[in-house]
C-alpha cells in the first residue's frame, strides 16, 4: 500500500537510554501490523488526486496510525478492556508491564503530532492536519468515545446514544483520515463530503468490529473476542441480526454515495471498500 510499511519501518520511534525495554516496547505494536485501514484511506485520496504528494502524505498517514496504535494499547489496559492479545501478539502490559503500556501509549500519541509537525507541507497545511487529527482523536473525539464506552459498561444506552459513542470512539478518526487526504491535495470542497462519508464508514467499521467480536475466535481476530458483553456494543444492544441488518444497510448506502465521487476517487477507494465493506458477512 503506497510503500507505507517501508515508511513506517524507516520511521519507527527510537530512544536509546538506560531503559532495558522502552525502545522495544515503543515499536512492538507498530511492527505487529494491523489492517492499516486509516493510512490506506488517506493515501487513497491523495493517490486519486495528486500522486506526487504521496511522499509527504505518508508522514500524515503514519501520524494517524501512531495515534490509532496508542488508542489500542490503552484500550487493552486492565483498567479499560483488559485484553491480553492485540494484532496477534501479547499486549504490552502482558509482555512488559502496565506502566510501560501506559507510557508507550503516551509516547506514540505525542510522537504522532511530532511527525505531523515535521511533514513536508506548508505551515498552513501542517496546522490544518494537526488540528484535524487532534480534534478527532482527542478530547471531543476518540478519547470522549472511550470515556463513554468505559463509563457506561453494564449501563445500557439508548440507540441514539450508542451512535454518539461509536461516532466518537471510532468514526471520527476514520473520517479524519479521509479529510486529511483532501486537505493534503488542496481539495477543501471535497473535505466535508469525505468527512461525512467517513463518519458512516466508521460506524459501519465499528458495527462490523462488534459483530466480529461474537462471530470470530480470538485467534482469527488476533485480539480477544467475546469481550463486549458488558459494553454498549451494537450487538449487545441491538442483537446480532439487527446489527447485521444495519451493517448491510450502511454498506449499501456507502456503495451508493461512492458512485457520486469522481471516477479517480472511486477507483482508489473501491478496492479498499470492497475489501472491508462486507467483512461482517
Ligand atoms: C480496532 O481498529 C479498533 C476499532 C476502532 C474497531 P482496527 O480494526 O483498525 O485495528 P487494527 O489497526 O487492524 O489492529
Ligand atoms: C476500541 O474499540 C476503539 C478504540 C478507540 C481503540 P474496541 O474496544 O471495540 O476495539 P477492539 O475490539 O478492542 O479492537
Ligand atoms: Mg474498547
Ligand atoms: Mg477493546
Ligand atoms: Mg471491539
Amino acid at each position: 500500500m503506497q510503500n507505507f510499511e517501508k515508511f513506517l519501518t524507516d520511521n519507527l520511534p527510537t530512544s536509546k537510554s538506560i531503559h532495558p525495554h522502552y525502545e522495544n516496547a515503543l515499536q512492538n505494536m507498530l511492527i505487529a501490523g494491523g489492517k492499516r485501514f486509516r493510512p490506506a484511506l488517506l493515501l487513497g485520496v491523495v493517490n486519486a488526486y495528486n500522486p506526487l504528494l504521496l511522499e509527504g502524505a505518508r508522514h500524515a498517514a503514519f501520524a494517524i496510525e501512531l495515534l490509532h496504535t496508542y488508542s489500542l494499547i490503552h484500550d487493552d489496559l486492565p483498567a479499560m478492556d483488559d485484553s491480553p492479545l492485540r494484532r496477534g501478539n501479547p499486549t504490552l502490559h502482558v509482555t512488559f508491564d502496565e506502566v510501560t503500556a501506559i507510557l508507550v501509549g503516551d509516547a506514540l500519541n505525542t510522537y504522532s503530532f511530532e511527525v505531523l509537525s515535521n511533514a513536508p507541507f506548508s505551515n498552513e497545511t501542517r496546522v490544518k492536519l494537526i488540528r484535524e487529527l487532534a480534534s478527532n482523536g482527542g478530547l471531543n473525539g476518540m478519547v470522549l468515545g472511550q470515556a463513554i464506552d468505559c463509563h457506561f459498561e453494564n449501563k445500557p444506552l439508548k440507540v441514539e446514544d450508542i451512535k454518539i459513542l461509536h461516532t466518537n470512539k471510532t468514526a471520527k478518526l476514520i473520517a479524519a483520515s479521509l479529510k486529511m487526504g483532501a486537505i493534503i491535495v488542496g481539495k477543501e470542497d471535497l473535505a466535508d463530503s469525505l468527512y461525512e462519508f467517513g463518519i458512516k464508514l466508521g460506524l459501519l467499521f465499528q458495527i462490523q468490529d462488534d459483530i466480529l467480536d461474537v462471530t470470530q475466535s480470538s485467534e482469527e481476530a488476533g485480539k480477544l473476542t467475546n469481550n463486549d458483553e458488558d459494553k454498549n456494543s451494537f450487538v449487545t444492544i441491538l442483537g446480532l441480526d439487527e446489527s447485521m441488518k444495519q451493517a448491510n444497510e450502511l454498506a449499501d448506502e456507502l456503495s451508493n454515495v461512492m458512485l457520486s465521487f469522481e471516477e479517480n476517487l472511486q477507483s482508489e477507494l473501491s478496492s479498499l471498500l470492497t475489501k472491508y465493506i462486507n467483512r461482517h458477512k
